[in-house]
């Protein structure tokens, strides 16, 4: 009776553990704005790029060629569709991430931490390390490398679920490093030592 208990006792602290860590694992979503106040020249492009109006393209009306191409309705709105947003939008369902256009505006399109990963926790090593810091010191805090690991792009790029892929026109078929020389697609690089720019 006694090994019992302590075999239950066991194995729900085991199972709380686990749960916390779990929680602990995923840091939180903080928006492109917070990156801004640092990055002003990654920012003021990234607005402007394919990927800062992810989001705009689900209206209707929008590419309604590559739309009815996919089978889609070129005048369906389609900001509202669970099946588009976790490619379309920052953090979808995650903590601080998006939740709806209405509630959540500043975290519509492909942010800042959809390929640099959620900053709630890399954000200090930055705030503290001005003249830089290692990709060993900021990865165990969740900032992810696409420029050195496919999979950052991959989340949706050539994904089996984007109505635009390789399956439905060659031309969707997605080249990791050709598409990282395409710069323009995310944002202007600071030049010089440091990006760090008030
Ligand atoms: C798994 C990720 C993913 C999902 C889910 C997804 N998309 Fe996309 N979408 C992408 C990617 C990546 C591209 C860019 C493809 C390219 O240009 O190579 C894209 C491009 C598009 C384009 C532009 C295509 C063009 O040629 O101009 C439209 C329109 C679009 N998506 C609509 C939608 C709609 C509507 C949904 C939901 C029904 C959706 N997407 C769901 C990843 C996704
Ligand atoms: C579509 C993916 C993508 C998005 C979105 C994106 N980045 Fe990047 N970023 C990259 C890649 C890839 C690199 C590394 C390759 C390079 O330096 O050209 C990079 C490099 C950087 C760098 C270091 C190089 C430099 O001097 O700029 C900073 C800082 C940065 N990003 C900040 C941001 C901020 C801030 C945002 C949001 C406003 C953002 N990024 C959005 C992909 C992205
Ligand atoms: C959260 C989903 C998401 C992630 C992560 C993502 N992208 Fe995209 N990307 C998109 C969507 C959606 C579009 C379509 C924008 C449009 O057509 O206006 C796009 C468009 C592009 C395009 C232009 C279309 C093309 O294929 O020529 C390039 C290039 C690109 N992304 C490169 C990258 C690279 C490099 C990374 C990783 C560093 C990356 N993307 C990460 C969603 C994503
Ligand atoms: C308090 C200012 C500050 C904030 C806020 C900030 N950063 Fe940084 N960031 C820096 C500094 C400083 C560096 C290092 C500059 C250098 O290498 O000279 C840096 C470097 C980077 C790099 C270069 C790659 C690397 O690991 O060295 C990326 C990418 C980046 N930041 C993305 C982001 C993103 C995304 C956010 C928002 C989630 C963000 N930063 C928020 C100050 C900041």
């Amino acid at each position: 009776m006694y090994r019992w208990h302590l075999f239950n006792t066991v194995l729900c602290i085991s199972l709380l553990l686990l749960l916390s860590q779990s929680v602990m694992a995923q840091p939180k979503f903080i928006g492109n704005v917070k990156c801004a106040s640092c990055h002003k020249v990654e920012f003021a492009s990234w607005e402007l790029s394919a990927h800062g109006k992810a989001f705009n393209i689900l209206k209707p009306g929008k590419r309604k060629v590559a739309k009815r191409l996919a089978d889609l309705d070129p005048e369906k709105d389609y900001t509202h569709e669970k099946k588009c947003m976790k490619c379309h939008v920052t953090g979808y369902r995650k903590k601080g991430g998006f939740k709806s256009i209405e509630a959540t505006p500043e975290m519509a399109g492909v942010g800042c931490e959809s390929c640099h990963g959620p900053g709630g926790e890399y954000k200090t090593l930055h705030e503290e390390n001005l003249y830089g810091f290692k990709k060993n010191q900021a990865e165990p805090l969740g900032q992810l490398y696409g420029e050195d690991d496919e999979s950052v792009c991959r989340a949706c790029h050539g994904h089996e679920d984007a109505p635009h892929n390789e399956s439905l026109d060659p031309k969707y078929k997605y080249d990791w490093k050709a598409s990282l020389k395409k710069q323009d697609t995310y944002h202007a690089k600071k030049r010089g030592r440091s990006q760090f720019s008030f």
